[in-house]
């Protein structure tokens, strides 16, 4: 089931998740209804307080095509590519790389983001089993993006201070005009 996303500039965006305890039919029905929201709304990545719910639980999936290359707009998101995340926890971050970044809660805003290029995460499965996954490719992005979501923290604010008032000029403008 599609969720209503939480659209900045939402308090509840600033709200540091809580950790999951219990791994029950709510958790899944929660990370089945992330997916159907996210892919509605041509998204990679959503964590929880996207759709509202301030728990500690992520999902990413990149699409296929994404990896083989530019000028592909069409793209396939098979559920079973999902990498969800409950607890996630980064063990090791490092170097650095800059990517364009995005996100469903402030739709229409591209801006380059520096984050670390490696990442070793640490996190649970659906069913409360530990995983352990690392990357330094997009995927590294996007687990950096999300995880900075579960701390209340959106990707604007790792802009400039120049680009951050131009941002928040732009997006009252889009407010007033109904846009957003
Ligand atoms: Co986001």
């Amino acid at each position: 089931m599609v969720r209503e996303i939480v659209v900045y500039p939402d308090k509840r965006l600033k709200l540091i998740s809580k950790e999951v305890v219990t791994f029950d039919g709510a958790l899944h029905d929660l990370l089945d209804d992330m997916y159907d929201t996210m892919r509605a709304r041509n998204g990679v990545g959503l964590a929880a307080i996207q759709v509202g719910i301030d728990v500690r639980a992520l999902i990413i999936n990149i699409p296929l095509e994404l990896e083989y290359g530019e000028g592909v707009e069409h793209t396939d998101q098979p559920k079973e590519n999902t990498i969800e995340m409950i607890n996630p926890v980064i063990i090791e971050a490092d170097g650095t790389e800059k990517f364009q970044e995005g996100c469903l809660s402030i739709p229409g805003v591209y801006e380059d983001v520096e984050r670390a290029k490696h990442v070793k995460v640490e996190y649970f499965n659906r069913e409360g089993e530990k995983q352990i996954i690392e990357d330094d490719d997009f995927l590294a992005v996007a687990i950096q993006h999300e995880i900075d979501h579960l701390e209340g923290k959106v990707f604007i604010e790792k802009l400039s201070y120049t680009k951050r008032k131009k941002f928040e000029k732009e997006w009252k403008r889009k407010q007033k005009e109904g846009l957003i």
